[in-house]
């Protein structure tokens, strides 16, 4: 078992071991005097793990209930946290009840939320299942859910009280999924970690996994607790995420996965900046590499400018500019803020 310690306003742990899914309820026990919990899960994960989840809960005296909804990106809407107001309300959630999400980012996103807002905000623990859960979003607080005017705009900080990795989750996690988290893990190695990038080029990352895990999810651990509300240095966390936005964007949210986009972002501006002199040269074609090995996308037919004006309006402007991530090199980062009217020039001029 590996343990890791968040020291974020509420402090929690992260524990990470193989089959630790199965004996989750001790845990939560550990960290709640709840009568009742609700676990919530999508369509695709509660049919595989919520017997064994609820299980547990059982035999560390939870009374239970399961909420499903349909999973995908779709469903991450206020119409579906509503249902899940009514399914807390029907069972007699109070504030000293707990959530138990259990399932991808989606999940956790969504059942975080609804706890920090229902009753003004009672306790959940995380129970991440894909790679990219189990790397990023299930630790951070971020909570939340999409508009139709944009992805993730609504939301809350709300730290859970506890996290459980199960890596044994990731056997039955389609291989798109996995290749997602892997844009996640390798923007890690990029911007914090050296080593971990080293490892990634030598070895094969699913005979490695639980090492990948616990070193992406210190680096976030680190991150998030010098900035836990996002203000300033969390926002390395986004390297390659601007112009992956923006790529999502121009495919309308569907030709390219979230993961890939973010990867393809991170290319495109490291190439960018090894041109300015920014960035160690050679910086660039380990990258490229590192994504042709791990079967992500690595060109679009979209040009620069594009991409480019495809960045207004993105959600992480502040004042009148945008935060930008670049490498010194690999395992070495920066931030860099340009100012909206600049960004074409920047990017696109000679
Ligand atoms: P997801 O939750 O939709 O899961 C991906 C797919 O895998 C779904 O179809 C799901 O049903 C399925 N699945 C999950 N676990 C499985 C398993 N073990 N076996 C079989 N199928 C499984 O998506 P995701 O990629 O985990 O997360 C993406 C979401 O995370 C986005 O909404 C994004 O905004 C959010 N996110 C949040 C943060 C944060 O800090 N809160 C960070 C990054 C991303
Ligand atoms: N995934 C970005 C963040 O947690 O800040």
């Amino acid at each position: 078992m590996k343990t890791i310690e968040v020291k974020t306003g509420r402090p929690y742990n992260i524990y990470i071991e193989h089959g630790l899914l199965s004996n989750a309820g001790k845990y939560v026990r550990n960290v709640s005097s709840a009568v009742r919990a609700v676990i919530v899960s999508d369509s695709n994960v509660a049919p595989i793990y919520a017997e064994a989840v609820d299980a547990s809960l059982r035999e560390n005296g939870f009374e239970t209930s399961l909420f499903v909804f349909q999973a995908g990106e779709e469903r991450k809407r206020l119409s579906t946290i509503e249902k899940m107001y009514s399914h807390f309300y029907e069972h007699d959630i109070t504030r000293t009840d707990i959530v138990v999400a259990l399932g991808g980012g989606v999940t956790g996103d969504m059942a975080g939320f609804a706890a920090a807002s229902y009753l003004r905000g009672i306790d959940f623990v995380q129970i991440p299942t894909t790679l990219l859960s189990q790397v990023d979003s299930s630790v951070g607080g971020k909570t939340g859910v999409d508009l139709p005017t944009g992805k993730n705009l609504v939301g809350a900080f709300w730290q859970p009280a506890v996290v459980l990795i199960d890596p044994d989750t990731l056997s039955t996690l389609p291989g798109k999924f996995f290749n997602d988290g892997m844009g996640e893990v390798i923007k890690y190695g990029c911007i914090r970690s050296r080593s971990l990038f080293e490892r990634l080029e030598k070895e094969n990352a699913a005979d490695i996994i639980d090492d990948i895990i616990y070193e992406s999810v210190s680096i976030k651990k680190d991150v998030v607790e010098h900035d836990e509300r996002d203000t300033g240095e969390r926002a390395i966390l986004n390297f390659g995420h601007t112009f992956g936005h923006a790529l999502e964007k121009l495919y309308d949210y569907s030709g390219i996965t979230h993961g890939e986009a973010v990867a393809l972002g991170a290319l495109l501006i490291t190439r960018i900046t090894e041109q300015k002199g920014i960035t160690e040269k050679g910086t660039s074609d380990r990258l490229l590499a590192l994504l042709k090995k791990y079967h992500m996308t690595t060109s679009t037919e979209f040009t620069l400018p594009q991409i480019t004006a495809a960045t207004r309006g993105d959600k992480k402007s502040s004042g009148k500019g945008l935060n930008f991530i670049f490498l010194r090199e690999i395992g070495t980062c920066f931030i860099n803020k340009i100012s909206t009217d600049k960004i074409n020039d920047y990017f696109c001029g000679e």
